[in-house]
């Protein structure tokens, strides 16, 4: 009896051995035979209750064995079968079709104004210096010549960390001078791009965080015509050749004497447009000779060293220069928005 039933088993197991299916309805007629839900293989395992004793462990070790071998196989001309079809269709290539298009990024409009004013002013030598956004109260305001008790101070709403006196964001980007003159020698020609933040309430016109580009020159003998000099070469870089600067008295703690820096209205060129509110000028920048005030806070000696400041909003320049009406367009990072911004630098 016993010999009959493995008779039966050795036939499948050559059987699954010499099978070659080619096509994928043989491979298909193959699993349904052999590894399916109603495979032949499967009522041989019940018969181990027909196999003498002594021999049913040989027995269900070899009905295992056929079972794997089928199911090996099987798997073996599923993976060919596959990876077929993929070289067929890896053929059907058209590699001179033109590509799927592209999506490139772009830069915010808030780099791309804050990269153009920094590669402008690197061509005329100064170097970028980055600092700290959460800044102590010294740097921010009492080296910048605005003690606690100065009302200067109110001129800015300041975020301070929670329960502390001393520790702020920095509300102008003018403490990058502080921390700059505090660590290195004159001559001193820097550029400070970056983030600041004031306590407003955030409108179409205004933000509790915006940015800032300040400007430090510190030599012998820099005097307030050559100040004069370098901001009408920056107005004329950045919003065209025939570009003219006028300086309006104005006063920051900071600077002795202090003026605000209009240029031409670079949109109606003059002729009068509600940007520069029909004046012909739009202010641009508050700048400098930097009081010695601060010179001296900063360990710089002020019977050798002069120098001059700037110190520019980034956000009314790009709003001014795109066009765009609603400053809160520029912290939403709406894609539909920040798309339609390229540059090159
Ligand atoms: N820190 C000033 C502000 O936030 C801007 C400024 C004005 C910076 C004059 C300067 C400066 O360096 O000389 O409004």
């Amino acid at each position: 009896m016993s010999a009959e039933i493995f008779a039966v088993v050795n036939q499948f197991k050559s059987e699954i051995e010499n099978a070659a299916p080619s096509t994928k309805e043989e491979v298909e007629q193959f699993r349904i035979r052999f590894v399916g839900s109603k495979n032949v293989l499967k009522p041989l395992f019940g018969e181990i209750r027909n196999v003498e004793n002594e021999r049913k462990k040989e027995y269900g070790q070899l009905v295992n064995a056929v079972k794997g071998a089928a199911e090996a196989k099987f798997q073996a001309l599923k993976d060919a079968a596959e990876s077929a079809a993929e070289e067929a269709s890896s053929q059907d290539l058209d590699l001179s079709a033109p590509p799927e298009p592209m999506s490139l990024g772009a830069h915010h409009p808030i780099t791309i104004t804050m990269n153009r004013i920094v590669d402008i002013f690197s061509r005329i030598g100064f170097t970028v210096a980055e600092e700290r956004e959460i800044e102590d109260d010294w740097h921010n305001f009492t080296a910048m010549n605005t003690p606690e008790d100065h009302p200067a101070r109110d001129m800015q709403d300041t975020f301070y960390l929670k329960n502390s006196t001393e520790m702020l964001l920095r509300t102008h980007t003018s403490s990058v001078q502080s921390r700059v003159m505090m660590s290195q020698e004159p001559p001193i020609r820097i550029i400070a791009p970056g983030r600041v933040y004031r306590n407003e309430t955030i409108s179409a016109r205004a933000h509790c965080q915006f940015h800032q580009v300040e400007g430090l020159y510190i030599d012998e003998n820099v005097s307030f015509a050559e100040m004069k000099q370098t901001l009408l070469y920056f107005a004329q870089e950045m919003y065209g050749p025939d570009t003219k600067i006028r300086m309006r008295p104005s006063y920051f703690p900071f600077t002795e004497p202090s003026a605000e820096v209009d240029v031409t209205c670079f949109i109606c060129d003059t002729k009068g447009c509600n940007v520069c509110k029909y004046t012909g000028w739009v202010e641009i920048m508050g700048c400098g000779m930097v009081d010695p005030a601060v010179l001296k806070n900063c360990g710089i000696d002020t019977e050798k060293y002069t120098g001059f400041a700037f110190g520019m909003g980034i956000e009314r320049q790009a709003m001014m220069l795109y066009s765009i009406n609603d400053i809160r367009l520029l912290f939403e990072n709406d894609v539909r928005f920040l798309k339609q911004f390229t540059s090159a630098i």
